[in-house]
């Protein structure tokens, strides 16, 4: 298991982070992809660790709203960096966190569970630019389950009444 400082974390997240905090790919979407990671690692056995850590560094270094392809392996660099400093975790947790970070807008769905349940916990946030989540896209049973992609989807609606804006997005 990692040990976290998540408020030193995330001071040192957000006074690099180039975009709206409280936008799509900020800190509100970020709360609800760790909701939504940990809701599914009761169900596929998941490391919590690594998709609590995803869940705040993943879009970490988005320099843009759009089809920024570069954010997922500059997360992958950035959660290298802060590993030691703002969290501790064991070789094989970094290793999951990177292989996820730098996958995470490939669109890919095969991969270890947990690197899998990371995936799915950001797509399952969709509704907030518009999109349902779409079964096919999904990577595990657990998020596949139509009374989970509901309730994902209601709470990412809710969100995009407040930090809608136009973009289009990598997957
Ligand atoms: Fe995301």
């Amino acid at each position: 298991m990692a040990a976290v400082d998540l408020n030193g974390m995330l001071k040192h997240i957000r006074a690099q982070f180039l975009l709206d905090w409280q936008g799509i790919h900020g800190a509100p979407h970020w709360s609800r992809v760790l909701d939504n990671g940990l809701r599914l690692a009761e169900r596929t056995g998941a490391r919590a660790d690594v998709v609590t850590l995803f869940a705040f560094l993943h879009d970490s270094r988005r320099r843009h709203d759009g089809n920024d392809f570069e954010h997922g392996p500059l997360a992958a660099d950035y959660a290298v960096e802060l590993g030691g400093h703002c969290f501790e975790i064991d070789d094989a947790g970094l290793s999951l966190l990177t292989v996820a970070c730098r996958g995470h807008s490939d669109g890919l769905t095969e991969a270890e569970v947990t690197i899998q349940t990371c995936w799915d916990a950001d797509r399952l946030d969709l509704g907030r630019v518009g999109r349902r989540p779409d079964p096919r896209r999904l990577c595990t049973p657990a998020a596949r389950d139509p009374a989970l992609i509901e309730w994902a989807y209601q709470r990412s609606i809710g969100a995009a009444a407040r930090t809608l804006t136009p973009h289009k997005i990598s997957f």
